[in-house]
């Protein structure tokens, strides 16, 4: 079989924060369709790795490519965003603006399109996620899990090479964690190219096509999810899946 591009191409990524050296040399790639999982403990770099990829974060050394152009350089950042969709763990919903305008804003404002199309696939998108009654209310009037569901489509409506999403259900209540990771495994399973942090483990063996388990700011571990999970390589990995079971 043929293998699938490569959009996302990290070459001995190194970032330093006043000395401290959080990222020391991560090279991944990541191919069209592919859902890479990032998995590893507390300040072990897995949020500034993400915030590395989408120009939040200069890196100290190494290279990034989305599909074969180097995007590392500090130049074109408006550009490189368009194509890299971001959701935090915090919404990050513009408050003054209802849901119909949170989706807009970026496909008329970034993308300069006619506002009448940009409600068209905003309404296929509400749909998707099963939120069209909510068109019209405020982030303020909506739950957690439906604030992280608008948060998703209004990256999905650029329509980016590759999604990223950091710990997105982290500070939902359990009842809207489920609703929240539905959405996510649909949209790894229309073949969307992910990369997701996350600290549900049964959510990334379902989802994940590849684990890359990072330590101390370097991918001490990296399998497809079956091997990882079922037979992990490093102690370090070991003791983090342990902690998880025992938590369960
Ligand atoms: N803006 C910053 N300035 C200085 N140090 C930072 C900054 N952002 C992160 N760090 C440090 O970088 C390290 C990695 O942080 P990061 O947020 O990437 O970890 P993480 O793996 O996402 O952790 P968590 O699972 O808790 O979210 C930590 O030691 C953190 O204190
Ligand atoms: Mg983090």
């Amino acid at each position: 079989m043929k293998e699938k591009s490569i959009v996302l191409s990290l070459q001995n990524i190194k970032k330093k924060y006043d000395g401290l050296e959080v990222l020391k040399g991560i090279s991944f790639d990541v191919r069209k369709g592919e859902v890479v999982v990032i998995i590893g403990p507390s300040g072990s770099g897995k949020s500034t790795l993400l915030r590395t990829i989408n120009g939040f974060e200069k890196i100290s050394d190494g290279h990034i490519f989305l599909d074969g152009e180097l995007i590392s350089n500090g130049k074109n950042c408006t550009e490189i965003r368009k194509r890299i969709g971001m959701v935090f763990q915090s919404y990050e919903l513009f408050p003054h603006r209802n849901v119909l305008n949170n989706l807009i804003l970026g496909p008329t404002k970034v993308l300069k399109k006619e506002k009448s199309k940009a409600i068209k696939e905003a309404d296929v998108l509400l749909q998707r996620i099963g939120l069209v009654e909510k068109r019209l209310a405020y982030p303020r009037e909506l739950s957690g899990g439906q604030k992280q569901r608008i948060a998703i489509a209004r990256a999905l409506i650029m329509n980016p090479d590759i999604l990223l999403f950091d710990e997105v259900t982290a500070s939902l209540d359990p009842e809207m964690v489920r609703e929240v990771l539905d959405i996510m495994l649909e949209l790894a399973k229309s073949g969307n190219t992910m990369i997701i942090v996350t600290h549900e483990m049964e959510f990334a063996k379902a989802v994940a096509d590849r684990i890359i388990f990072i330590d101390h700011g370097k991918i001490a571990e990296e399998s497809c999810a079956k091997n990882f999970f079922e037979h992990p390589k490093t102690k370090r990995a070991q003791k983090f899946l342990n902690i998880f079971s025992f938590a369960k």
